[in-house]
């Protein structure tokens, strides 16, 4: 479970700009700690340029999770799960956020701004930093994630 003691690294594009502007005031506001890392603006950019350097922070283990965001989700989460530690989740909605913490032990949160709501998806955040892995079973099937 992430600990309000440590930052979020919180990256998007173009398309997720709006979003992560609204995420990063709210997520201040509840008291938690972000590391902006861009986009800056609507100006058109490429997802993995941003993705790649959260990913790769995510599993250096500079930061223990991260939320990414563009339109679709797809090509952020696409693209973190090149990393060997990234467990990188497309959800759209808070069961999906809260699974991926319970089953995957998710470390990445991926957002599809075009296809959910301001509100909704903050929601998601706060119960994806709330929720702990529940181990078990659980861990027995993350383990096999990794190509030998
Ligand atoms: C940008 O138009 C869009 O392709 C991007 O935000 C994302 O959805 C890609 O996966």
């Amino acid at each position: 479970m992430f600990k309000k003691s440590e930052t979020l690294a919180l990256g998007c594009d173009h398309a997720g700009y709006e979003l992560k502007e609204f995420l990063k005031i709210k997520l201040a506001e509840t008291g938690y700690s972000v590391r902006d890392f861009g986009t800056y603006s609507t100006a058109s950019m490429d997802y993995p340029d941003v993705a790649h350097p959260v990913a790769s922070a995510v599993n250096e283990g500079q930061y223990s999770t991260a939320v990414l965001i563009c339109g679709t989700g797809i090509g952020m989460s696409i693209t973190a799960n090149k990393y060997e530690s990234i467990r990188a989740a497309l959800c759209w909605n808070n069961e999906l956020a809260k699974l991926s913490r319970e089953h995957n032990d998710a470390n990445i949160l991926c957002l599809p701004a075009r296809f959910i709501e301001a509100e909704k998806a903050l929601q998601a955040v706060l119960i994806f930093l709330k929720t702990e892995f529940a181990g078990g079973r659980h861990q027995v099937r993350v383990d096999k994630i990794q190509i030998k």
